[in-house]
C-alpha cells in the first residue's frame, strides 16, 4: 500500500522566490517520491496554490490547508470555495490544531468535511489531545473529538475520510518533540476502534490514518513500522528540501 505523505507548509515561505526554489529542488529529486510508493500532497498557502499546482504536478497532488466557506457574494477580503477549486486540489486539510487555536471548532470542522466530501475532495480532519496526562484522560478526549469532528458524515463517505492524529504537545518547533511509534501504535488501534463504533469495521479498516508532530527525516520510517499509521502530516521538514527528500527515501528501508 501507498504512504501517504503531506507536506503541511502552514503560513511559509516567505516569499514566492523561496516557494519557487523550494519547489524545483523538489522536483530535482523527485524520484524520491514515485520511487518509494508516496503518494505526495503538498498544501502551500493560497498565493502559492497556482505555483505548486503548476510546476509540482508531475510528482504530487495539491492540498489546502482550510476550506473556504465564504458564500459568493459581495464580501471583500473572503474567497470562495470555487475560486479555490479552480487549482484542483485534490485533499483539504481540517482543523489543524493552529486553527482551532484562532477557534474553529468542532461544528465547524464537521460541516466543512460535509462541504469537502460534496466537492469531492478528500477531508484530513486532524485531531490530537494537547495535554498527554497520566491518568489516560486523552483516550475520552479524542473520542468525543474525533466523533463531534465527523458528525453528520455518512457511512458511505466515511471511507473518504483521512483521519490525522496530531497530538497538540507535538506538533511545531517549540513542542516536546514526536511521539515515540509503539505509542503511535497504540493510539492508532484506539482511534479505528472509535471509528469502529462510529460507522463499521469494514468502514473503518478502509480509513486511513495517518500522524503527525515533529516528523522528521530519523523518526518518520520507525513511526510507520510501528504503527499501523498510513502516513504522515508534516510541518516544518517539508520546507526544508533536503530533509523532506531524506524523509522520503527513508521510507523505503
Ligand atoms: P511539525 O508540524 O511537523 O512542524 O511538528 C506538523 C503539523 O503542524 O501538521
Amino acid at each position: 500500500m501507498r504512504h501517504i505523505l503531506v507536506g503541511n507548509w502552514k503560513n511559509f515561505p516567505n516569499s514566492i522566490q523561496e516557494a519557487e526554489t523550494l519547489i524545483s529542488t523538489l522536483s530535482k529529486s523527485s524520484r524520491a517520491f514515485k520511487n518509494n510508493k508516496i503518494s505526495l500532497f503538498l498544501a502551500p498557502p493560497t498565493p502559492f496554490l497556482d505555483l505548486v499546482n503548476k510546476k509540482a504536478k508531475r510528482f504530487s497532488s495539491l492540498a489546502i490547508q482550510d476550506l473556504p466557506i465564504s458564500p459568493i457574494g459581495t464580501y471583500t477580503g473572503e474567497i470562495t470555495l470555487d475560486m479555490i477549486k479552480s487549482f484542483g486540489p485534490k485533499v483539504t486539510i481540517l482543523g489543524h490544531s493552529e486553527r482551532r487555536a484562532l477557534g474553529e471548532s468542532d461544528e465547524g470542522v464537521s460541516m466543512k468535511a460535509r462541504m469537502a466530501l460534496k466537492a469531492g475532495m478528500v477531508p484530513i480532519i486532524c485531531v490530537g489531545e494537547e495535554v498527554h496526562d497520566h491518568e489516560g484522560n486523552y483516550f475520552q478526549f479524542l473520542s468525543e473529538q474525533i466523533r463531534a469532528s465527523l458528525r453528520g458524515v455518512k457511512k458511505e463517505e466515511a471511507k473518504n475520510v483521512i483521519l490525522a492524529y496530531e497530538p497538540v504537545w507535538a506538533v511545531g518547533a517549540k513542542s516536546k518533540g514526536s511521539m515515540d511509534g509503539a505509542e503511535l501504535a497504540q493510539m492508532v488501534l484506539f482511534i479505528k476502534k472509535v471509528l469502529t463504533e462510529m460507522f463499521s469495521r469494514g468502514v473503518a479498516e478502509k480509513m486511513a490514518i495517518i500522524y503527525g508532530g515533529s516528523v522528521d527525516e530519523n523518526n518518520a520510517h520507525s513511526l510507520l513500522k510501528q504503527s499501523r499509521a498510513r502516513g504522515l502530516l508534516v510541518g516544518r521538514v517539508s520546507l526544508d528540501a533536503k530533509k523532506f527528500i531524506a524523509l522520503a527515501k527513508s521510507l523505503a528501508k
